[in-house]
């Protein structure tokens, strides 16, 4: 059952797609929340029992129960992902509560929210919600259905094209299309399977979105073509500023439009990012919106059908107004300076990135009425996307594409899937990738994955081994990493009979893997969940912090310290113990209880549960050359049961539950 309860007059944000009548305030529960309003905030406040749990947030720090910390839904462009932070780059404010009756909360709520979970008082979560929205609260058997019914609620997951399950080669630094020839050659020599190669802003004229560098990548749609012969797609990066140039004709065009954010006195505010002084286009008007997504013809002209859209929290480096304030301070600073007035200049200078102060100069048209950004600020990647992606369905009906965004709030989820952002090569930010996933999935964005070896940093050769391990998983297998560091593609470490391994056990299972995201996309089910929701009268599997049922019976357990010849694993009930190895697919039965499973570098263990049959392909180098129909099984079952493959085209914007084919596998 949901129930609907609205506080203020807050905008639509379109998170969700069912009309539910609203309840009277008043009878709210106070079994699910109090509240209180404050200047400028409602807050509400539940208690919690010892051994109550709280799930969901999607991309956020921590684990996967979200106990004992607190939580801001505030998206920032902050590369550094510690467990100290509150706030990463997206808002996703759903929450479920495992407590004597199970149930969900999600707060509709575009501005800032956020959610102290125990941190203050171990005994109480509050949720201080800034302006005006709606709350649902949820309330179901177990946190399954919960999860199920708030996802029918805002509407089905995007479904991106088959190719996107195949493994993308990505950095900050490809300057050229030779470089990007060398990869792709690099890999083929290699054996390395590979189907996506992407192109960050470096394939741009000075960072202008909407442009190609002609001198550094000439006659780009020969390019394009050039790499599709050989199975490859380009995925360039779309970037949310646009730049002020006055014979730039997508700013110049814009302005005309009235189509970017305006400060106070309706000039385009202007803020500084990768192309210098720029202005935001106000995706929140929908005749702006509709404009800036049809600028994505610019590349599907080139033949390009897959994007990722990045900077759209959106990320400012500085605004100008700020900036003129600050540098205009600096030019009476005396370099005799005392070291409190250096600090002083050291923090003027580094406020001046995503000031938040920033936020409350700019606004949006929407509906007619002029909204100030701090008040909506968490849908502006949410409706960039949607934008672009309404267009590319539009321009190009009967396929699907590609397409995923660094910020994002849920309803976002319709239209296109979500990376985590800027990780680093970090083992706990392996750990990281696997926590988040469940949560993700519960927020509807069942598309997503993390820079594969870590964005930032330096990877080393097994991180990024143990990191492709759990990557043969997720529907986002896209290895990425940041100008200036070691380089890691695969190919540029010793072992790469050992990644091709690794990588070859990922097109083994893709028609595993594409399979369960569809049906559960089409079923609002989760891809990943917690071990606590598929096992809650087991005492053990409510702390589990590193498994996750994937589908309906596969339990993955990947290593994440580095050195370990493999790790503990628990397990709630007798399960098959199944190993990838470069000598063929060995199983093994394993009792419940608790195990320590050896994983050599280069191989992929995961469980699969009593009466769970799972499809394997013979691997190949490309998505397109997987035969997802005839498959072999890796079975643990003592009587014939079925299995339903998902086969279609691969980019059909069909009904995929037409393409839905339930074989039946003997034991
Ligand atoms: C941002 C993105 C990152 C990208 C970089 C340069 O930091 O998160 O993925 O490589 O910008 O475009």
């Amino acid at each position: 059952m949901i129930n609907r309860y609205r506080f203020g007059t807050p905008i639509q944000t379109g998170a969700v797609v069912k009309q539910i009548p609203y309840s009277d305030v008043e009878t709210l529960n106070s079994f699910y929340f109090s509240v209180e309003q404050q200047t400028g905030a409602y807050v509400f406040t539940v208690q919690l029992k010892k051994l109550d749990k709280v799930y969901g947030l999607g991309e956020q720090v921590r684990g996967i129960n979200k106990r004992g910390w607190i939580y801001t839904s505030d998206n920032e462009d902050d590369p550094v992902i510690t467990d100290t932070r509150t706030s990463l780059y997206c808002a996703h404010n759903f929450i479920s509560v495992n407590a004597v009756n199970k149930w969900g909360a999600f707060f509709d709520f575009p501005a800032k929210v956020v959610f102290d979970i125990g941190y203050t008082d171990t005994n109480f979560m509050t949720v201080k919600c800034y302006g005006d929205g709606d709350l649902y609260i949820i309330e179901n058997d177990d946190l399954i259905s919960v999860s199920k019914e708030f996802r029918s609620l805002i509407g089905r997951s995007y479904i991106p094209p088959r190719w996107a399950f195949g493994i993308g080669q990505s950095r900050w630094g490809y300057k050229t299309a030779d470089e990007i020839r060398e990869v792709v050659a690099k890999y083929e020599g290699s054996e390395l399977p590979l189907d996506m190669v992407y192109m960050d802003i470096d394939y741009m004229k000075d960072y202008q979105d909407f442009t190609i560098n002609e001198e550094r990548f000439p006659d780009f749609k020969n390019f394009v073509e050039e790499m599709l012969s050989k199975g490859v797609r380009l995925i360039p990066i779309v970037d949310a500023a646009i730049k002020v140039k006055d014979d730039y004709s997508i700013y110049s065009e814009g302005v005309e439009k009235q189509a970017f954010c305006v400060d106070k006195k309706g000039k385009p505010y202007v803020v500084g990012v990768w192309p210098g002084d720029s202005v935001l286009p106000d995706v929140l008007n929908d005749e702006a919106a509709e404009w800036f997504g049809s600028k994505y013809k610019f590349y599907l002209d080139y033949g390009i059908e897959g994007f990722w859209n990045d900077m759209n929290e959106p990320a400012l480096f500085y605004s100008k107004k700020r900036l003129k304030a600050v540098l205009a301070e600096f030019k009476k600073a005396d370099p005799e300076m005392t070291i409190d007035e250096f600090n002083y200049f050291n923090r003027k200078l580094s406020s001046l990135k995503n000031n938040r102060e920033d936020f409350t100069e700019f606004y949006h048209t929407v509906d007619g009425e002029k909204v100030r950004h701090d008040k909506v600020h968490n849908l502006y990647g949410y409706k960039l996307t949607e934008c672009s992606s309404k267009y590319l369905q539009k321009y190009q009906p009967k396929k699907r594409h590609l397409i995923f965004s660094r910020s994002s709030y849920i309803g976002m989820h319709r239209y296109g899937g979500v990376w985590t952002g800027d990780n680093s090569s970090s083992w706990h930010h392996l750990l990281l990738n696997l926590q988040m996933l469940p949560g993700l999935n519960m927020c509807g964005f069942l598309y997503s994955g993390a820079d594969i070896g870590g964005f930032a940093s330096h990877a080393t050769e097994d991180l990024l081994l143990r990191w492709m391990a759990l990557a043969v998983f997720t529907p986002l297998y896209r290895n990425h990493s940041t100008n200036g560091s070691r380089y890691q593609e695969p190919y540029n470490f010793k072992a790469i009979d050992k990644f091709r391994q690794l990588m070859k056990v990922r097109y083994a299972l893709l028609p595993f893997v594409y399979s369960e995201f569809v049906k559960c996309a089409l079923s609002d089910d989760l891809l990943f969940k917690p071990m606590s929701f598929v096992f809650p009268d087991d005492k053990r599997s409510l702390s589990v912090e590193d498994q996750l049922i994937m589908g309906g019976g596969v339990m993955i357990c990947p290593v994440y310290e580095q050195n370990a010849p493999g790790r503990y694993v628990y397990l709630p009930e007798d399960m098959l113990e199944v190993r990838f190895t470069n000598a063929g697919i060995k199983t093994k039965q394993r009792k419940n209880g608790n195990h320590y499973v050896s994983v050599l570098i280069d191989q992929v263990v995961f469980f699969l549960r009593k009466g769970y049959v799972i499809p394997v392909a013979k691997p190949q180098n490309r998505v397109g050359d997987v035969d997802f129909e005839n498959v072999d099984f890796i079975k643990n079952i003592d009587k014939e049961t079925e299995y339903t493959l998902c086969i279609d085209d691969g980019t059909t914007t069909d009904d995929l539950s037409k393409y839905l084919k339930t074989v039946k596998v003997k034991p």
